[in-house]
């Protein structure tokens, strides 16, 4: 490694086209962030070689939130050879660590957005594998990986379920009751991490306040599914995060799975969102949940991208 490199941050909005110099799935979203305040200049470092960029790495988090989120961009150029990539991004890395990641009681969770083929794309495969190696050398670890699905108005809604009936939740005690119950038995990464060390109450109630609560669509598109004798069989949470309307959550109750109602459920899901005129639908899941993504599959839902998230896993007590 011989090239030199300074590590800076953004100097304003004026160099966001140097930002974005490296191509990658959020660099549209990058102005509108740091104008409301997703993003922040102080959130942001590049690595450059006389005026050019060789790597960048920013933070996330919503609105008004004190602490970053979301470690969501974490590039290299494409250019420089696995030393020089390796050397750029433990620079990158280790700058973002000193002055603000280190410092979070809860350190931001790493995402990287993906094209859905990245494994077939050798640029992609390897600036990949070498920024997990990096982070895992720090000491976070693999998560999981999850598809990015999207809905457009073009694709038929399938056939309603004949089996099921829909009404709105009645309050928040019945959306923490369904909530909680559907996290026994769920193949969701995210929520078997939490499950491990909190019950299924704290897991639902961290969800509603910090997701479900923040939405600030009407409430009566959260739909809480019925079978013929009235009884709760799952429920869907179609919203609209700051980005795209989205399928924020489904669920079947565990003893109703196996009956293939999640197909009804998504249909009216679906169904909601485009009756409010969405553009498109965004949804995730993870590929080791075969029966949702089998589910979103069969409803239309094409997978445009993947996600791969790492942590740094915090001492518990
Ligand atoms: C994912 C989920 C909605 C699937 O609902 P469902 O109506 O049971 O789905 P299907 O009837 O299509 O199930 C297809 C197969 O997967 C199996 N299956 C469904 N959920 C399962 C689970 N959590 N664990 C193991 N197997 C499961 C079914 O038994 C069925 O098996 P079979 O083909 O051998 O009969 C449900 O498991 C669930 O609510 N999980 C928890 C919440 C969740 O993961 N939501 C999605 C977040 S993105």
């Amino acid at each position: 490694m011989s090239i030199a490199f300074d590590i800076r941050h953004l100097g304003g909005t004026h160099e966001i086209e140097l930002f974005n110099r490296i191509p990658y799935a959020l660099n549209d979203e990058i102005a509108d962030d740091l104008e409301l305040g997703r993003r922040r200049l102080e959130w942001t470092w590049l690595a450059i070689h006389e005026g050019h960029l060789l790597g960048r790495l920013a933070l996330w988090s919503p609105k008004g939130a004190t602490d970053a989120t979301q470690f969501d961009i974490f590039d290299l150029d494409d250019a420089l050879s696995d030393d020089e990539q390796r050397a750029v991004g433990a620079a990158l890395l280790g700058a973002a660590r000193g002055e603000v990641i280190a410092g979070q009681a809860t350190p931001p969770e790493f995402a990287r957005y993906l094209p859905a083929d990245w494994r077939d794309r050798p640029a992609e495969r390897r600036a990949t594998e070498t920024i997990m190696a990096l982070l895992e050398a720090s000491g976070a670890r693999f998560v999981v990986e999850r598809l990015r699905l999207e809905w457009e108005p073009t694709t038929r809604i399938p056939a309603v379920d004949r089996r099921l009936s829909f009404r709105a939740f009645e309050d928040e005690h019945e959306v923490l009751d369904l909530t909680t119950r559907a996290l026994t038995g769920t193949l969701d990464a995210h929520s078997r991490g939490e499950l491990s060390h909190r019950s299924p109450r704290e897991v639902a109630l961290t969800q509603f306040d910090e997701e479900f609560a923040q939405y600030l669509t009407p409430r009566q598109w959260w739909r809480v599914a019925l079978d013929s004798a009235g009884g709760a069989v799952g429920f869907v949470f179609p919203a609209r995060n700051s980005y795209h309307h989205i399928i924020a959550y489904v669920g079947v109750l565990p003893e109703y799975r196996g009956n293939g109602y999640i197909d009804g459920i998504l249909t009216e899901g679906t169904r909601v969102l485009a009756e409010a005129d969405a553009p498109h639908i965004r949804a995730s899941t993870d590929v080791g949940n075969v029966p949702m993504a089998n589910a979103f599959a069969r409803a239309g839902y094409d997978t445009f991208q993947r996600l791969i998230n790492m942590e740094w896993p915090l001492a518990r007590p």
